[in-house]
């Protein structure tokens, strides 16, 4: 390697700087010679308590560090601000902006020369890798790994499950207390949702990007094999700081487009498409939604997994893990696009096998021929809105049904089981102002549950339509991300009761039965709604933050800023 280190215009330096830059860590006990010219190894780490699927990250990052130091690096690990799913009001999306910002200014401001990211619940992943790469210094991802699949009375459930137990509770097939019971049957171990959810979509998307090595994806997180994961890239990191390996060299547009054709071969989460389209932004690559249409096209679901299929993620790393899939679609893939370890996807595909083709299917004999993220447009989403075929009614994939609309998630809630609610299964639910400003944040509520009524026939799905996200662990004809959002004013905001809405998902439409000088006067008739948000971080994210359909990140968040600090501290 003969590029100067940028950790040496810390520690390399003479007099009170060099002085002041090492004193000072040296009270941890740190012995000269660290300072002295080896790589500095960021450990960019989100563990909290109140981050349960990343609570063991501390244990993980010892093995990381074990990795650096064997390869001659030098460890240094950090806190960023970690967001736990589960517990984070109103939403994590909301923040997810915010601690992308976190990591790319702490990662910049610090004398770092590479950076491994450990990530692992939903927002973690896509935040650690925006911020990152809006510095481009050689970047490796470590996922926390999934939960073990939760046991409930000899059978199997995860994440999908609390939206089954919910509908059972509510049509009293279930009582709380048996609700109750199955928490700890379902969270048994540490790791993140034990389903093929948003956080294994996401290191997924991490591992099919060519950003992690492979085999991260579905590495259980109590399996020990997981920590080898962390120690071997720990070296690796090194190794490729000495390359001068960064994201940029990774995240080119093939990368992109094997990321999508991989997430349709898994059934991926639909929050996909707002944290890929982010993370392309900020390194430059021009994605669009209809990439994700146009690249999922011909990749049929090769991986039987739940919310879209069968069984967990624990299941897909005993058959093979994501190698194994995508070397099941590896003529669609790029197979140069090159990888942190390295070598090219076609390289690292090449000779795995498949242990379980009940888990991993052929693509001669896939799993079902429907799969990826469909893309309808219409005159209720000008820019688009999306919906996951494989999750959805094959039923309702043509549907024209009457709107009942709610304002709000308030509306909804105070009316959905009201008995005198004119609504029955061929309806079609929508929900409004749960978007990117309107929320503000985004929150996944857009798999509404269904009315009690409906659900007493014995009806599980309905055709739903919201400016919201869903949760990757969700299913149902659900049509999300409708851009523009009720909030900025457009069509969608003024859908009315009883107008009629069809959706056809083979002609990827979503149209409302109503004129274009109809809502152009409702529009016109319709009371400007003031934002009640005036200080603070709130007010920074509805002033800034972009539309769905263009990924959901800060206008000013856009690109990169690199990794050089030109003037010193002191
Ligand atoms: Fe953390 Fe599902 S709640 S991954």
């Amino acid at each position: 390697m003969n590029k100067k280190l940028r950790s040496q215009n810390w520690f390399g330096k003479k007099g009170k700087d060099g002085f002041i830059y090492r004193a000072w860590m040296k009270n941890q006990g740190i012995p000269n010679y660290e300072f002295k010219g080896k790589p500095v190894i960021g450990i960019c780490n989100t563990w909290s308590e109140l981050t349960p699927c990343n609570a063991h990250f501390r244990e993980l990052a010892e093995s990381v560090k074990r990795g650096i130091s064997e390869a001659g690096g030098f460890p240094v690990e950090f806190p960023v601000m970690s967001l736990g799913e589960t517990l984070i009001k109103p939403t994590a999306m909301l923040y997810r902006n915010l601690a992308s910002m976190d990591v790319e200014e702490s990662i910049r401001a610090n004398p770092i020369d590479g950076v491994v990211l450990l990530c692992g619940c939903d927002k973690t992943t896509p935040s650690l890798v925006m911020g990152a790469c809006s510095v481009n210094i050689p970047t490796i991802v470590v996922s926390g790994g999934p939960m073990l699949t939760g046991k409930y009375k000899g059978k199997n459930i995860g994440t999908s499950d609390i939206w089954r137990f919910s509908e059972a509770v509510r049509s009293g097939h279930m009582s709380e207390e048996e609700m109750e019971v199955t928490e700890a049957c379902m969270a048994r171990s540490r790791g993140h949702c034990a389903v093929m959810g948003t956080a294994s979509t996401m290191a997924c998307m991490v591992e099919s990007l060519g950003l992690s090595l492979p085999e991260n994806a579905a590495i259980p997180a109590a399996d020990s094999r997981r920590k080898v994961l962390a120690q071997l890239s720990g070296i690796r990191i090194v190794e490729m700081v000495n390359e001068d390996l960064k994201p940029t060299d990774i995240l080119t547009r093939k990368a992109f487009e094997n990321a999508i054709k991989v997430n349709a071969a898994i059934g991926g989460s639909t929050n996909f498409v707002l944290h890929l389209l982010a993370i392309a932004g900020r390194v430059g690559v021009a994605l669009s939604l209809k990439d994700f249409d146009v690249h999922s096209d011909d990749i049929p679901l090769i991986a039987n997994l739940q919310p879209s299929g069968e069984h967990f993620v624990e299941d897909l790393y005993y058959a093979g893990g994501l190698p194994a899939v995508m070397k099941e679609i590896l003529p669609s893939l790029h197979k140069d696009a090159l990888t942190v370890n390295g070598k090219t996807v076609g390289k690292n595909c090449s000779s795995v096998a498949c242990y379980d083709r009940n888990v991993i299917a052929t693509a001669e004999q896939p799993f079902n021929d429907i799969s990826g993220i469909v893309v309808v447009k219409g005159n209720i989403c000008e820019e688009g809105a999306v919906l996951k075929p494989s999750a959805a009614s094959p039923h309702l994939l043509k549907h024209s049904g009457k709107a009942v609309v709610f304002e709000d998630i308030e509306d909804y809630k105070n009316r959905i089981d009201d008995p005198n609610l004119d609504i029955d299964e061929n309806s079609v639910m929508v929900l409004k102002n749960v978007g990117p400003k309107g929320y503000p944040g985004m929150p996944e509520v857009g798999n509404m549950g269904l009315p009690k009524k409906v659900l007493a026939k014995g009806i599980t799905d309905m055709v739903r339509i919201s400016d919201g996200r869903m949760s990757g662990t969700g299913f149902g004809t659900v049509v999300l991300h409708v851009s523009p959002e009720a909030a900025a004013g457009e069509n969608f905001s003024v859908v009315k009761d009883g107008d009629m809405i069809t959706l056809d998902v083979e002609k990827r439409i979503l149209q409302a039965d109503v004129s274009d000088e109809e809502f152009a006067k409702r529009k016109k008739e319709k009371q400007q709604v003031v934002t009640s948000y005036t200080r603070g971080y709130v007010s920074l994210y509805i002033n800034h933050v972009e539309q769905a359909h263009l990924g959901a990140d800060f206008d000013f968040l856009k690109g990169s800023s690199g990794s050089e600090v030109t003037r010193d501290s002191h």
